[in-house]
This record gives structure tokens, sequence and C-alpha cells, in this order.
């Protein structure tokens, strides 16, 4: 896909996928950026692009696991993290039904958590590293409290099941016109 894609990226945080999301411990991560910096650099080469490398992590890191992601990211050269996936935290919805379901969460119960990380991660990574928010995003206010964090850039999913593509038009306006947040 490097020839087509406007940014490649890792997803090492998928609560559905049995033990991928050990990837994200420092050793495990470090192979992992440094196979795919190289690839990337055979590619830039071959094409003459640089294709962005982004890695998605989890919410449910601690914070000197997300200083031990930053450091990698920053000395492999990643150009971006996404934050976050899914969370396997009820926190909040214990007292719903769904609660007991397996896999990951998204939508309303992630958002302060994936903001929680986005902060911690500005705070942990040199300035060149973007960050793109994602978590709970379904609205202008929504999108702006991610770039406040420290975001370069958002991402939305779950709000598209109950807006429809056009929230993502919405958004994008609202942000443009900082007077009618909502
Ligand atoms: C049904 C579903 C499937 C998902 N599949 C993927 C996936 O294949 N790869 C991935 O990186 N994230 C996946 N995600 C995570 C979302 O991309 C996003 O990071 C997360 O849902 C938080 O954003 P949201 O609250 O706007 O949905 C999935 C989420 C949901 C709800």
């Amino acid at each position: 896909m490097y020839p087509y894609a406007s940014f490649v990226t890792a997803n090492v945080s998928s609560p559905n996928t049995k033990d991928l999301r050990s990837l994200q411990q420092p050793g495990g991560l470090d192979a992992l950026l440094a196979a795919l910096t190289a690839e990337r650099d055979a590619l830039a080469k071959r094409y003459g692009n640089r294709v962005p490398l982004a890695i998605k992590i989890a919410p449910d890191i601690d914070d000197a696991g997300i200083e031990a992601i930053a450091d990698r990211v920053a000395a492999r050269g990643i150009d971006a993290v996404i934050a976050t996936n899914t969370t396997v935290s009820r926190e909040g919805i214990g007292h719903l039904p769904a609660s007991r379901e397996q896999g990951g969460l998204s939508g309303a119960p992630l958002k302060a958590l994936a903001t929680a990380v986005v902060a911690k991660l500005r705070r942990a990574l040199p300035a060149g590293v973007a960050i793109i928010g994602v978590g709970g995003i379904a609205s202008t206010a929504d999108a702006r409290e991610k770039l406040d964090a420290g975001a370069n850039l958002v991402q939305l999913y779950t709000a598209l099941v109950y807006r429809g593509p056009r929230l993502v038009g919405e958004i994008v306006r609202g942000l443009a016109s900082p007077g009618r947040i909502r």
C-alpha cells in the first residue's frame, strides 16, 4: 500500500486479537518499530516519497508505559502516535448489562480516558511527533478537547454510527469558526 497511502498505521492495541497488545511493551515495540522504519526507509528510496508511519496505542497503559512508548517512538523516528484504541475498562458503565460483554469499548465512555492519554503523550513526545487523538469524539467541542490536550489531528468512528458521515463536515466547520462551538 506504500505508493497509495497518505500515512500507514501499525495497530498494536486491539483488545480483540490475542497477545497483540504485548507489542506495546518496550522490548517488543522496539523490535517492531525498528523493522517498520527500516522497511519505510527502503520504500521511501524506491518510490522517492516518504510516507509517514504511525502507531496506534491502547488507553489502558499506565504513565510509565506511556513514557516508555514515547521514548521508543522518538528514538526510532516514528512520525505519529494514534491515541487511542478501544478500552478493556468498564469504569462508569458497570451497571449496564452490556458491560459484561467481551471486547473493546468505544465512544462516550472512552472519551476522557483517551484525552488523558493524549495529554500525557504530548508531555512525553518531542513536538515533531504528531498525535492523532481519537476516542469518543461526537461533536466540535469533543474534537476541540482532543486538540487542546495536544492532538495535532483527530479521528472518530463510533459517532459515525449515530450521526453518519455528515458529522465530519459539521465538526470541521465548527473548528473553523471558534465562536460557534457546540
Ligand atoms: C467495531 C469496531 C471495530 C474497530 N476496529 C478497529 C481496527 O480494525 N483497527 C483499529 O486500529 N481500530 C479499530 N477500532 C478502534 C477505533 O478505530 C477507535 O480507535 C476507537 O473506537 C475509539 O474511537 P471512537 O470512540 O470514535 O469509536 C474499532 C472500533 C470499533 C468500535
